[in-house]
């Protein structure tokens, strides 16, 4: 159904669609329209193309709703422009819930810098005029405002609005919109609109995600030095549209928006974060996790912002879709400004607030007892890996583009893909070898270079040459490597040891111990005690891999790591490094350590952690 829309829709001038669903609606709506005059032209078009495209889109656009007849306007946005302008639209109970929360007054001035076709637009003129019983015309004379970089969003801002008063009755010749079409990152705002020169009472909208790489050199440049929220690099368009509504609303003011949540953590969200909380900016945020909101690939919260110089914030996080129809329901924590570390904002719900702490205040810091590290990269691993159960005298058969090739066993070392285990018993079968054209020297790892290789392993070499056209594919033939046949990364190449290995997601966790000291490892980290003297004396006590291992299986780090990590979609929390190195590993006495030593069962070492980590889960 979709498709075919879409299909009538492309097919069509996008001035033909609109005409064509105007008309539609009014239809529908069994509309008269007597003065106004900007709708009663659309209705005069008969064009024959009109007529074909109306009859094409008869039944299969919802024409009597206008919060859907806005979605169908929004399917009107050119695919370019969905990246270039940052151009994913807002579902109508994130727009309702924002302006619920925002909009107090019906004399407030509410501004959308970014507004597309209106959808928060529309939100806000139906809320104040329901609420406040004015007239719809008035509202949108007198409250609304709204600024978009496309002309043709503005344009179909207009036509929504005037709709939306003529379906609830009320019709004008002549509508004054405050609605301009300008870049909002650049504009005089002053000159803009001359009757909010003292700030607007809100602000709220759906700014564009666009990462600087996508904006040509120029603006770029101009927006680096005009936006200190924009001052790493690698900015993202949507940080600077917080520092504009801050610096367009008035003292009382407030925001509303919803935007992507990596600001918390992202290295290039530095600025914004240290902007929001030296001027303790941020009144409420709500996380939706790893939740979908809308079509972009990204996951969001809404912030609402306001110049109250308080010492906290309120913060929940939504991890249930059933959730986002009872918005107003949410039960909030407080965090406090002075809790937050702009590196990198961790926000916790207030129960977890306290295990947390608790979590990470006992003992050592994991990340100072164990090595942890990331596994080799080749870029192109079908390659290089080799099948171990296909070994006949010397060499392993290697089959490739539907010739068998051999490689000799020397050249191959014993890999864990991580992703291909579930369990232990799937690590302790694990066959798979990889070629390993390096060689150990001094303590260092080194490529074997190609005379070498083409001597000593020629039934190898003569193999990397077949594949030679394919390694070049890797990192689109922009890096040169040591010898073309090198691994695309030097990463994890020189580390032996047992070690235990993890995934980088995971719905729950899963440490698996590789007894093979020799293994390399891919799709995920290692923990190593490379040194086992050092380790002890460490921590001064015999914790060994296993043990370390079954702390953190438990569900000690299950919660933890919800709780602290990010997830992608799914709710699949990332376990790398900087996201486990703070786990705090609790000193035991000799008689714990026996009892983890021995017990399997995994609910008795959960229950046994929770105590000894003294938290409420
Ligand atoms: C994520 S969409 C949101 C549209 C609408 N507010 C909604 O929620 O449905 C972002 C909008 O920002 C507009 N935009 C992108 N860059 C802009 C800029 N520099 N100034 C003003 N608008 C911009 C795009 O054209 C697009 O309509």
């Amino acid at each position: 159904m979709q498709k075919n829309l879409e299909k009538i829709l492309n097919s069509y001038d996008s001035s033909v669609i609109e005409t064509a669903l105007v008309q539609l609606f009014v239809e529908a709506n069994d509309i008269s329209v007597k003065k106004n005059e900007f709708i009663k032209q659309l209705l005069h078009d008969k064009s024959e193309k009109v007529l074909t495209a109306k009859k094409l889109l008869t039944d299969k656009v919802e024409t009597k709703n206008i919060i859907d007849f806005v979605n169908i306007f929004e399917l009107l946005v050119p695919g370019d422009d969905k990246k270039i302008n940052g151009a994913f639209f807002t579902p109508a109970t994130i727009t309702d819930f924002i302006v619920s929360q925002t909009i107090t007054s019906a004399s407030q001035k509410i501004c959308d810098p970014s507004c597309g076709c209106g959808a928060f637009l529309i939100a806000a003129t139906t809320y104040i005029s329901v609420k406040f019983k004015k007239d719809i015309i008035d509202v949108i004379e007198n409250n609304i405002y709204g600024v978009d970089i496309a002309d043709y969003s503005i344009r179909r801002a207009k036509v929504l609005l005037s709709l939306l008063a003529l379906k609830n009755g009320t019709d004008k010749k002549d509508i004054k919109f405050n609605l301009k079409t300008a870049d909002s990152l650049i504009t005089d705002w002053r000159k803009l609109f001359p009757k909010t020169e003292k700030g607007v009472d809100v602000v709220i909208g759906n700014p564009p995600y666009v990462k600087f790489q996508d904006l040509n050199k120029e603006l770029r440049e101009k927006l680096y030095k005009d936006w200190r929220t924009l001052k790493t690099g690698n900015y993202n368009l949507y940080f600077a549209f917080f520092e504009l509504g801050v610096a367009i609303m008035k003292t009382d003011g407030v925001l509303g928006y919803i935007t992507p949540n990596n600001y918390f953590t992202s290295l290039a969200g530095v600025p914004l974060r240290e902007y929001l909380e030296t001027n303790r900016l941020i009144e409420k945020i709500i996380d939706f996790n790893h939740l979908k909101l809308f079509e972009a690939q990204t996951y969001t919260c809404i912030t609402f912002l306001k110049k109250n110089n308080r010492d906290f914030f309120y913060y929940e996080r939504v991890d249930n879709y059933e959730v986002l129809s009872h918005l107003k329901e949410l039960h909030y924590s407080k965090i406090n400004f002075v809790d937050l570390n702009n590196r990198k904002w961790r926000l916790l719900r207030g129960s977890d607030q306290e295990n947390i702490k608790k979590i990470e205040g006992v003992g050592k810091k994991l990340g100072d007892i164990v090595d942890i590290r990331v596994g080799i990269a080749t870029c192109k691993d079908s390659v290089y890996f080799v099948d171990g159960l296909t070994l006949a005298g010397n060499y392993y058969s290697k089959p490739y583009q539907g010739r068998n090739y051999q490689i000799e066993k020397e050249i191959t070392q014993p890999i864990a893909k991580i992703s291909d285990f579930q369990v232990q018993t799937d690590l302790d079968k694990n066959s798979r070898r990889i070629i390993f054209p390096y060689q150990k020297k001094g303590g260092k790892v080194e490529i074997i270079k190609a005379n070498e290789l083409k001597n000593i392993y020629p039934r190898c070499y003569e193999y990397f040459l077949a594949a030679k056209a394919e390694l070049a594919t890797r990192d689109k033939g922009g890096i040169e490597y040591p010898e073309w046949y090198a691994y695309a990364r030097t990463q994890g190449l020189n580390f032996s040891g047992k070690k235990l290995l993890t995934p980088t997601f995971s719905s729950e966790p899963r440490f698996l111990l590789e007894q093979d000291e020799n293994a390399l490892f891919c799709n995920g980290y290692a923990i190593y005690s490379i040194d086992e003297s050092n380790l002890f004396s460490k921590v001064e006590q015999q914790l060994n891999l296993d043990t370390i291992r079954k702390i953190l299986n438990s569900s000690v780090m299950d919660y933890y790591i919800k709780r602290t990590s990010v997830s992608i979609e799914g709710g699949y929390p990332c376990y790398q490094k900087n996201f486990i190195e703070l786990l705090g590993i609790p000193n035991f006495t000799p008689d714990e350590l026996g009892f983890l030593d021995q017990v399997e069962d995994r609910k008795r070492i959960d229950n046994f952690l929770v105590e000894k980590y003294g938290i409420k889960i």
